[in-house]
């Protein structure tokens, strides 16, 4: 089946101008075409293996908009179905997390085990006589990977692997979630929380955008608390539209090198990445980016944790920009750690996230306000005839060829060219032809 679009994407999204159409970020048919074209197409995000330790584990989480069930059976295995019975679609599950061998719908009773098999149907002689229970247990993607413990699904049969998709970002990946033996675990559960903002406004912001934090998270600037403002640093664009952006340290600010990671990780670490992994985090204060369409990482360090006996850390935060809709954007948000982390690192750690990029932290107010301020302005029809400017980098790109890590780098800690990149992805999956197979 093929999607027919509505809009003119070539002429709506011009990166290589440095122009991107507002419309893009208001439009409800924009945002149904997204669904359709990007979000049941791409390889999306939907949990961490450390959720669910045990067999029987379960999350509820979404795929686009779509309610999944991620699961680890008896086997041992990570399974994905969609979350809506195969009767008349009510959800199965209907908590965020919990243990259990089966699901029981809550309409008419249907039951699957945590497999996926309709192993129930209630008066089933009685109502059905006949009934091929085995062509109707729960929708599963065509597609589930689990990678450095990121479960991935991707619902569109003709996908590249994970693999292919990610390409060089796997390389980042790695410096995030492998960097040691035991790997990375989830702290606590995802902090979830509804924003009046368009989804692309949050994965442009992380994919790249250095040139804000001066502005508007100058607080922490005054403060003391983040040591950025150095206007040095490295903008990477990974094929796919996968992007990083490393900022450099400020001469002037003695701050611990590698993340200011305890020495427990540090050991692992040079074990497990290979040294050029480990050059590329030697002297920053932050490492962010965005895998496409809508997954965003954040690992950086502050320069005080507020008590005078505990030096500066840094904390790793993984988001989801959920698309709710035109105008809604739900925000999963997530605290990870490598598993050799001792415990008085992790207590500074994530309360260095909380006060920082947790959903009440300052980080994340400044941002959202300017978000969902955005969105609003978006709504008039003025407004939509307009565009974003994305010039930074356009006539200056300085590459780096020196890059010590694989894709484009920019020697420019102010560069739109990771935002250009997100954009020329976007338009190519909204461009294409080929739907959702049916
Ligand atoms: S909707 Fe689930 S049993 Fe009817
Ligand atoms: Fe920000």
């Amino acid at each position: 089946m093929s999607v027919e679009s509505t809009h003119d994407y070539e002429a709506l999204v011009r990166p290589e101008e440095g122009e991107v159409s507002r419309r893009i970020f208001a439009d409800p048919e924009v945002h149904a075409e997204e669904l359709e074209r990007i979000f049941a197409r791409s390889w999306l995000f939907v949990a961490h293996a450390s959720e669910i330790p045990s067999a029987g584990d379960y999350v509820t989480r979404l795929s686009g908009t779509d309610p999944v069930v991620v699961t680890r059976t008896e086997d041992d295995q990570i399974r994905v179905f969609h979350n809506s019975c195969r009767h008349r679609g009510m959800q199965v599950c209907r908590v965020d997390r919990g243990n259990t061998a089966h699901f029981r719908c809550p309409y008419h009773g249907w039951t699957y085990k945590n497999d996926g098999r309709l192993i129930g149907v209630p008066a089933h002689k009685y109502a059905y006589g006949e009934l091929d229970r085995s062509r109707l247990g729960l929708l599963e993607p065509p597609h589930v990977r689990v990678l450095h413990g990121l479960v991935f699904v991707n619902w569109d049969p003709d996908a590249p692997s994970l693999e292919d998709y990610l390409g060089d970002m796997l390389w980042y990946l790695e410096i995030l979630f492998a960097r040691t033996e035991q790997g990375i675990e989830v702290v606590g559960s995802p902090q979830r929380s509804l924003t009046a903002m368009n989804w692309k406004l949050g994965a442009d912001n992380f994919s790249g955008d250095g040139y804000h934090v001066a502005m508007t998270h100058r607080h922490a600037l005054e403060l003391e608390l983040f040591g950025g403002g150095t206007m040095l640093g490295h903008t990477i664009v990974c094929e796919g539209g996968h992007t990083v952006r490393f900022q450099n340290f400020p001469p002037q600010i003695p701050l611990p090198h590698h993340l200011a990671l305890p020495d427990e990780v540090m050991e692992s670490m040079r074990r497990t990445l290979d040294p050029d992994q480990l050059d590329a985090i030697d002297a920053i204060t932050v490492m962010h980016g965005n895998v496409f369409p809508n997954f965003s990482f954040v690992d950086a360090i502050f320069t005080t944790t507020g008590d005078p006996d505990i030096p500066p850390v840094s904390f790793q935060n993984i988001r989801l920009w959920q698309p709710a809709s035109a105008d809604e954007t739900e925000l999963w948000s997530w605290v990870t750690m490598a598993k050799e982390t001792p415990d008085w690192w992790r207590d500074a750690s994530l309360e260095t996230f909380v006060r920082s990029h947790g959903i009440a932290g300052t980080f994340d107010q400044d941002d959202i306000e300017v978000w969902t301020n955005i969105t609003a302005a978006n709504r008039g029809p003025i407004a939509r005839r307009q565009t974003f400017n994305y010039e930074i980098g356009l006539r200056n790109p300085r590459p780096d060829p020196d890059w010590i890590g694989p894709g484009t780098a920019y020697a420019a800690d102010y560069n739109e060219a990771n935002q250009r990149a997100f954009y020329s992805t976007w338009r190519g999956y909204m461009q294409s032809r080929t739907g959702v197979k049916a």
